[in-house]
């Protein structure tokens, strides 16, 4: 019953790679449980990546992700947040092997095209950061069957 806080960035938005990231977390079997488009404020930012405040990059970062709808997603599934962060690849676009997202659709690590949770923790933090929690559909799974043993 693990979730997982994951958004397509604004430059992620803008070279129409949304339908392709959604894709990949569908194939995998991972179930959706909340999705919107959103203009995210600087304060929102600033709290969600808190834990950052100061590293050089931080205000860099904020205006970056504020420069443009993010589509905010929650996922769920068997280990989804370490799972995702493996689909993502590294921090650093130039670290991440063919194959994950950041491996194959962008060059620098301020313009990587994704966020995920790094620990459940976080996960659940910011869920109830970017959610509300009648915006989370808990839907039935008919197939659930065919991906859990
Ligand atoms: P997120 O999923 O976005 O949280 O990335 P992450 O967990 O892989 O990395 P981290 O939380 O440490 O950093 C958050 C974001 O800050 C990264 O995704 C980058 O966009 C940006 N960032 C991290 N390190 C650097 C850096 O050294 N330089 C710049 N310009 N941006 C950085
Ligand atoms: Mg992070």
């Amino acid at each position: 019953n693990e979730h997982s806080f994951i958004a397509v960035k604004p430059d992620g938005v803008h070279r129409r790679l949304v339908g392709e990231i959604i894709r990949g977390f569908e194939k995998k079997g991972f179930r959706l449980v909340g999705m919107k488009l959103v203009q995210a404020s600087e304060d929102l930012l600033r709290e969600h990546y808190r834990d950052l405040r100061d590293k050089p990059f931080f205000n860099g970062l904020v205006r970056n992700m504020s420069s443009g709808p993010i589509v905010a997603m929650v996922w769920q599934g068997l280990d989804v947040v370490k799972m995702s962060r493996k689909m993502l690849g590294e921090t650093n676009p130039a670290d991440s092997l063919p194959g994950t997202i950041r491996g194959d659709y962008c060059l620098e690590v301020g313009r990587n095209v994704i966020h995920g949770s790094d620990s459940v923790e976080s996960a659940q933090r910011e869920i109830s950061l970017w959610f509300r929690q009648n915006e989370l559909q808990c839907w039935e799974d008919s197939s659930g069957h065919w991906i859990y043993e």
